[in-house]
């Protein structure tokens, strides 16, 4: 288990985080036992600015509106990029974050690939851990709900030029969650839009990235799916992701997910099922999945599971994949050993109960 020892004061600056708490709780209108994804919000939120090539004003106040100006760019450009990660709970009431320091890693990709500044991993850290000392109560303890953290960074000049900006905003907000898909998902593979190509920005975290895929995601939702798997902006020959969350199969009795590149986000719960397959002694092939392959693999039986990967979506079974017009059944839930197995160990890792093999739990 990992206690980070975090110096803001140190080496963002000398600041301090100033507190606004909040004069009334909204936590007794939260019903935990049936929480919706991304509508609450717990009581307070992070804010830092860069300004002048530097980060500061470091302060926790109540969740709620802020003015910002009509002219800032990341509403008129898109210049803003995000994160998603989760706490829990153990036994002993102690709030346990997965793996926030790759968050931190894969947010400083985005930045860099859209021309924001670096953030330090102690503001991230110490930004996240404000927030969750004061709003701890707002970490569900029921089984499959979770605090979900959204740290973002958005460009603030008051100018529409196009040009980097110079300012930027850095907040964190947190939501109480339940399942972000309660079922097991209706997918169907997109072979006419893109989401992302090879020297593009689909590798990272950036709000257009999602803005983008929202129209073929309707689409596809008009017809009864829940979401695309996409396919390469090439040729779309290639199985790539599916904008919620990345995608995995049991091909015969290999663990079988497409390897990264530009245009895939390199998540962290992917990369986690990963680790914990090889620590398993599993096959396990980061490679090019062809349409071909999938629909051939599906019709003659070897595709025995799939799955998505992600922070919201956690293991999210995928109940069948549509492809030309044609359902591809896979087997039953209950079936699924390696996403049942993964799911449940995952989960216990992040309460805390099984072991934390791999230094991923940090705790606040
Ligand atoms: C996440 O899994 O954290 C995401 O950002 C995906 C989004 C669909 C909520």
């Amino acid at each position: 288990m990992r206690s980070i020892n975090i110096n803001l004061y140190k080496m963002v600056d000398l600041e301090k985080i100033t507190i606004q708490k909040t004069s009334k709780t909204r936590i007794n209108e939260v019903d935990f036992a049936n929480i919706p994804f991304g509508k609450v919000y717990s009581d307070h939120m992070f804010i830092a600015d860069y300004k002048n090539k530097q980060w500061g004003n470091f302060r926790v106040v109540p969740y709620g509106y802020m003015p910002i100006s009509p002219a800032t760019p990341a509403i008129h450009y898109g210049q803003s990029i995000f994160e998603g990660l989760k706490a829990y709970k153990n036994d002993k009431n102690e709030a346990l974050v997965f793996r926030p320091l790759a968050n931190w890693k894969r947010m400083n990709v985005s930045a860099e690939r859209m021309c924001m500044p670096a953030l330090p991993e102690e503001l991230f850290m110490e930004g996240m851990n404000s927030l969750l000392e004061l709003d701890r109560d707002w970490i569900p303890s029921t089984e499959g709900s979770s605090l979900y953290i959204r740290p973002f960074m958005f460009a603030a000049d008051e100018y529409i030029g196009i040009r980097p900006s110079d300012n930027f905003t850095f907040m964190v907000i947190t939501c109480p969650v339940g399942a972000y898909y309660s079922t097991p998902v209706k997918v169907r593979i997109e072979t006419h839009y893109t989401r992302a190509v090879e020297g593009g920005t689909g590798f990272a975290k950036a709000g257009g990235n999602y803005a983008g895929a929202l129209y073929p995601a309707k689409l596809a939702q008009e017809e009864g799916y829940h979401q695309l798997i996409w396919t390469d902006g090439k040729e779309h020959k290639y199985i790539e992701e599916s904008g919620t969350m990345n995608v995995m199969f049991i091909i015969d009795d290999t663990l079988v997910t497409p390897s990264l590149g530009d245009s895939i986000l390199r998540g962290i719960t992917r990369d986690s099922v990963l680790t914990l397959a090889r620590h398993w002694g599993m096959k396990v092939e980061e490679r090019r999945i062809s349409v071909e392959e999938l629909i051939d693999g599906l019709k003659k039986g070897k595709v025995k599971e799939a799955f998505g990967a992600g922070t919201a979506a956690t293991i999210a079974h995928i109940e069948l994949i549509g492809h030309e017009g044609h359902d591809y059944y896979l087997p039953p839930v209950e079936k699924r050993e390696f996403s049942n197995k993964v799911l449940k160990e995952l989960d216990a890792m992040k309460r805390g109960i099984s072991a934390d093999t791999f230094d991923w739990i940090y705790k606040v």
